[in-house]
């Protein structure tokens, strides 16, 4: 009898799941809301100036891609774009595809001069799709070959992204941040050092075994 019941709950389940479905086919099509030249957001160049700005700290990227913007106003997820972070070692940075699944839905007006209105940061981003190339994103954080590091290991522990890398979502360009402990002589660690490591290491009475770190 238990049984039966548990089978009509999915049943009830996959129904409901049908008439969501149904309900989803019922609201506009991509195409149709692409159909609508979009006129940017008003911060959006002001973000898109921070992120490409050679002056501020960080490398200069192929396109001026704010965190602010997309992790911080947008409140996109860390993991929705790092998918790799909590599950291998590494975390890794999106692919076009990621980015053009929003990107290719909109469409920009134009002034009145017949100038497109979509930010430059996105016409570099559509050239790269078009010409099926990857972006030459710019390295920040990267340990020398004889380190060993885990994200997964870390995220499990339920260390947060912000307390290695600092206030992403409000950084429009991107750099390795200091670290905010002060040793005894005073002196800011630089964070990817490994005096880094192993302070935070024994404050969490996480492994300080050389051989943990180094092959
Ligand atoms: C979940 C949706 C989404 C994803 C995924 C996304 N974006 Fe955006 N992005 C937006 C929105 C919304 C705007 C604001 C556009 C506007 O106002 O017209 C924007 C603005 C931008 C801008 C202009 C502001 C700035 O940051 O300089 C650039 C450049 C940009 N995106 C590049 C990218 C790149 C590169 C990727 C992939 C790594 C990406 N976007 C992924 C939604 C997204
Ligand atoms: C819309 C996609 C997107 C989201 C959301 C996003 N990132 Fe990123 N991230 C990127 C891209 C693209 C790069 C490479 C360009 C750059 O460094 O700005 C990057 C680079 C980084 C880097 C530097 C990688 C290196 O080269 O060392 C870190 C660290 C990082 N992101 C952390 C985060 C954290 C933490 C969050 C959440 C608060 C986040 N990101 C949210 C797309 C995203
Ligand atoms: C305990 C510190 C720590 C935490 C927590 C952490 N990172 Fe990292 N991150 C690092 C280090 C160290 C590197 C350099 C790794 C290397 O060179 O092998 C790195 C590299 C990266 C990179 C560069 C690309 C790559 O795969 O090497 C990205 C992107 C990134 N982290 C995103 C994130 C995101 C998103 C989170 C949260 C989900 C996060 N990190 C949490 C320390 C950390
Ligand atoms: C902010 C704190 C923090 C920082 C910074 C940090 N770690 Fe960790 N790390 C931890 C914690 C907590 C654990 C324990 C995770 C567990 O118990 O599974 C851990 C675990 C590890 C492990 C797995 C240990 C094992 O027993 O298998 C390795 C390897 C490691 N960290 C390497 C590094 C390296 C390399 C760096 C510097 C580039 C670093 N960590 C920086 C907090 C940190
Ligand atoms: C929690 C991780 C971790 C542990 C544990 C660890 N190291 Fe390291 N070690 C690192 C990192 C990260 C680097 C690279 C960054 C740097 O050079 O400061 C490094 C670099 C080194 C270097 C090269 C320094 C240079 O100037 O090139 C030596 C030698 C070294 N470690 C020896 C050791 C010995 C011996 C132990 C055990 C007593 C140990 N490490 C334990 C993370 C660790």
């Amino acid at each position: 009898m238990k049984r039966i019941r548990t089978h009509w709950r999915l049943l009830v389940i996959a129904v409901a799941g049908a008439a969501a479905g149904l309900f989803l086919l019922t609201l506009p099509a991509p195409e149709q809301v692409a159909a609508q030249p979009r006129t940017p957001e008003p911060d959006v160049l002001a973000a898109q100036a921070a992120a490409g700005d050679p002056d501020a700290p960080g490398p200069t990227q192929p396109i001026p891609f704010s965190h602010a913007w997309h992790a911080g106003k947008y409140e996109i997820e860390c993991l929705y774009c790092h998918t790799g972070t909590d599950r291998s070692a590494a975390a890794g940075v999106p692919s076009v595809e990621l980015c053009m699944g929003c990107h290719s839905q909109f469409q920009y007006a134009q002034d009145e001069n017949g100038e497109s209105l979509e930010p430059d940061g996105l016409k570099t981003l559509k050239q790269y799709w078009e010409n099926k190339e990857p972006i030459p994103w710019k390295q920040i954080h990267r340990l020398p070959e004889h380190v060993q590091f885990r994200h997964n290991r870390h995220v499990a522990a339920g260390v947060e992204c912000q307390t290695c890398h600092g206030p992403v979502e409000e950084m429009d360009k991107l750099h390795l941040t200091e670290d905010t402990v002060w040793w005894p002589w005073l002196l800011p660690s630089q964070k990817l050092e490994m005096g880094w490591c192993i302070q935070c290491h024994r404050e969490n009475e996480a492994s300080q075994d050389c051989l943990v770190c180094h092959y």
